[in-house]
């Protein structure tokens, strides 16, 4: 079994089929891996895991899912490589193809990222652009239906930044039939050419100013930082717009009765969320750190020869 696509940069380049394969493949891999009892499928495979911004949550679960298939992993960070810079994305692209199995890139611009795809012989799976997060909107969907069951029909309401995240949420919601809202406040929006995209798709979502009443009847609630790595300095000014925009209690008492909170981590506790929603009855922010792992094995697993 494999994907249609080489790689895995935006959930909107694959076919819900394809998808669906990954999220099928995460789920029935997920208690054997938990067991260490996962057979080896991909011995001796090596992935390169390229990092020009910080990492938790990507770095290790990329790291293990590799190993956990029975393969190598590689940790460098774009100060040692350069690309781009110390020498062309393309020439990366075509070294880089002859030592590895697949390379996974954090990257600040998304079509640096392309560009790199587009010369490489090997998979390039996105660990996250300033467009886009595709691998965690994957391990997103899987949590969404290990609580809830079938996202189908769902509404997912984000609260916060019409970032990389919300991009990725709406690339979703073409390829899957649920609902999805973002809730910003005016001039943080998603991407325009993603909307138009997913308006063309006829995927059902739409953006508000208004968090109170876009969690109404919610089964999902979706939180991540308001400024987003390489945004540092804008924090003071985000802080403020993003003032009615924190999750608490009182703002999730008209949500689904059987809602679920996640949000992406790292956190900052009680800015945009606040203590007692994260470690509320409702939060399953760990098993969708979890999921990350299990999410990205089957990508790996699935475009990996
Ligand atoms: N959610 C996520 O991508 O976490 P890291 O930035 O720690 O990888
Ligand atoms: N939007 C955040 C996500 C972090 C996982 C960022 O890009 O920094």
């Amino acid at each position: 079994m494999s994907l249609g696509k080489k790689d895995f940069l935006s959930i909107a380049d694959h076919t819900t089929e394809d998808l669906r394969k990954i999220l099928e493949l995460a789920k029935e891999q997920k208690p054997l891996a938990r067991d260490h009892k996962l057979p080896h499928s991909h011995p001796n495979r090596t992935m390169a895991c390229v990092f020009a911004k910080p990492s938790l949550r990507t770095r290790v679960s990329f790291e293990t899912a590799i190993m956990q298939l029975g393969g190598n992993s590689l940790f460098i960070t774009d100060q040692e490589i350069g690309i781009g810079k110390r020498e062309s994305i393309h020439d990366v692209a075509k070294v880089m193809s002859r030592f590895v199995d697949a390379i996974m890139i954090r990257w600040y611009d998304h079509n640096e990222v392309v560009e790199l795809a587009m010369h490489s012989d090997i998979p390039i799976i996105n660990g996250l652009t300033d467009l886009n997060h595709p691998c965690q909107v994957m391990g997103d969907i899987l949590t969404v239906e290990e609580h809830l069951g079938s996202i189908d029909n769902k509404t997912v309401v984000m609260v916060g930044d019409g970032n990389n995240l919300a991009n990725s949420w709406i690339n979703a919601a073409r390829r899957f039939p649920f609902n999805f809202i973002i809730a910003c406040p005016e001039g943080y929006e998603p991407d325009d050419a993603v909307m138009s995209a997913a308006e063309k798709d006829g995927a059902s979502f739409c953006v508000t100013n208004d968090p109170v009443d876009a969690v109404r009847g919610a089964h999902v609630i979706y939180s991540d930082a308001f400024y987003s790595m390489g945004q540092e300095e804008e924090a003071i000014k985000r802080r403020k717009d993003f003032a009615d925009f924190r999750i608490t209690n009182k703002m999730l008492s008209e949500a689904d009765p059987n809602h679920i909170v996640m949000h992406c981590l790292p956190a900052h506790r009680g800015e945009e969320i606040t203590d007692e929603v994260m470690d509320g009855k409702h939060s399953v922010v760990f098993d969708e750190a979890e999921n990350r792992q299990h999410a990205q094995r089957a990508i790996i697993a699935l475009l990996m020869k």
